[in-house]
């Protein structure tokens, strides 16, 4: 692994492939998802941390700076995981056992285990050990891949539990040199003290909650758990409604084992992107089609909690910019390995390397709002960047070689 760089102007020569030299677009659909642009034998010119030229080694100007040799190794951008849980107290690796014997993820919530575990977990930890221990996982991921990140609350549950998460979300912000966009998620489930009165919590969320949230500035963005068992279309509207007033943009947690509306609620509540969407019909396609909604597939989620994938192909055949995250979260999805879950859309959803990487790097992007300064290889954009190691001879192997670290170096300026 490479610790964040501190050279701020570099050359990088001789790149085997340099890979995603997009130019303009904010997000890609349809026809665009097919088409992943490179360099053979290329350059790249970083000045102040921000890519200021590349092209073909036939044409590389001659440049007195610091010179990296890539031998012919791929140069590519950072992966952005857009959808994750990264902060919390503990593993679940007891319901694993659980799951494994037979019980279903929902088998488990009504046990009172899931979501509910980790709220009890929450409540006991420091906010230093927390962020310890957040620190260290984001870590890793960065040595993954992982060049931008989102990380949810949704453990707390209540107002001094959630600011703890947000906090510790806001210090990594600060302390780490990749952007970290937080999500507000209250509406993960409804906690043990309001259980046989779910409006009282919303009503609590609504009214105390979301107003510190904001009022520290604590988050970017707005996420309900929209499912059956947990909030249902009409809760997750007033949610985000209340959400938006106060600036938060939806991004919501749809579709996981239902379709209960919450499409439809979220791009009228112009999203910013809908995640999960294993289960989904042709309803809540033309809503997503109809919007500049970004669908996310979380096929890691998927592959551990032994649940449908997420009908990719289908979703990209409505025209609908597709995005890929992890999920990570000690629940449903214990990786933050980008590289697998790019693998496992590949393998499981039928992506063809070229729309994964593209699902995964500019469009990932666009569904943190990042996509004009990431995501691509473009002048002027920053120069977040992954070079792999030298057995992976063509970007067709990034997902053909499965659950592997393809990373060797990042530059995270
Ligand atoms: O995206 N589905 C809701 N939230 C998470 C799981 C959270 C958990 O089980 O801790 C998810 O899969
Ligand atoms: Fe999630």
């Amino acid at each position: 692994m490479s610790l964040p760089t501190k050279n701020k102007t570099l050359l990088i020569k001789n790149i085997g492939q340099l890979l995603q030299t997009q130019t303009g677009k904010k997000s890609l659909k349809g026809s665009e998802m097919m088409q992943l642009p490179f360099i053979p034998n290329a350059y790249l010119f970083i000045e102040n941390g921000i890519i200021k030229d590349f092209g073909s080694m036939d044409n590389c100007p001659e440049y007195n700076i610091e010179t990296f040799d890539a031998q012919q190794k791929i140069l590519m951008p950072a992966w952005t995981d857009s959808h994750t849980h990264l902060v919390y107290a503990a593993s679940r690796s007891e319901e694993f056992v659980d799951k494994i014997k037979g019980l279903t993820y929902e088998d488990i919530a009504k046990r009172g285990g899931g979501i509910l575990n980790s709220a009890e977990k929450m409540a006991q930890i420091s906010p230093d050990e927390l962020y310890e221990k957040s620190a260290k996982l984001l870590q890793e991921a960065m040595t993954y891949g992982t060049g931008a990140i989102e990380i949810k609350s949704g453990y707390g549950l209540n107002l001094a539990a959630e600011l703890k998460m947000l906090r510790v979300i806001k210090k990594l912000k600060e302390h780490f040199p990749i952007p970290v966009k937080a999500t507000f998620l209250g509406a993960h489930a409804v906690p043990k003290k309001y259980i046989n009165n779910k409006k009282a919590y919303i009503e609590y969320l609504i009214n105390e909650m979301l107003p510190a949230v904001a009022q520290e500035n604590l988050a970017d963005y707005i996420d309900v758990f929209c499912e059956k068992n947990y909030f249902t279309a009409k809760e997750t509207d007033l949610i985000l409604k209340a959400g938006s007033k106060l600036g938060l943009k939806p991004k919501v947690h749809v579709n996981q084992f239902n379709s209960i509306g919450g499409v439809k609620i979220a791009t009228q509540n112009n999203a910013i992107s809908v995640d999960h969407l294993e289960i989904i019909t042709d309803e809540d396609l033309k809503y997503l089609a109809k919007s500049e909604t970004i669908a996310t597939i979380l096929p890691a989620c998927s592959f551990f909690i032994d649940i449908p994938y997420a009908p990719a192909k289908k979703i990209m055949s409505y025209n609908i910019p597709l995005a890929i995250a992890t999920d990570f979260n000690p629940g449903s999805t214990p990786t933050f390995n980008m590289n697998f879950a790019v693998s496992l859309a590949c393998i499981k959803q039928k992506l063809t390397p070229e729309e994964a990487i593209n699902a995964a790097t500019i469009n990932a992007a666009a569904a943190l709002e990042l996509s004009h300064e990431m995501g691509s290889i473009s002048k002027g954009k920053k120069a977040r960047l992954l070079l792999l190691k030298s057995y992976i001879k063509t970007y067709k192997e990034i997902p053909y070689f499965f659950a592997i670290n393809p990373v060797e170096k990042t530059y995270f300026f």
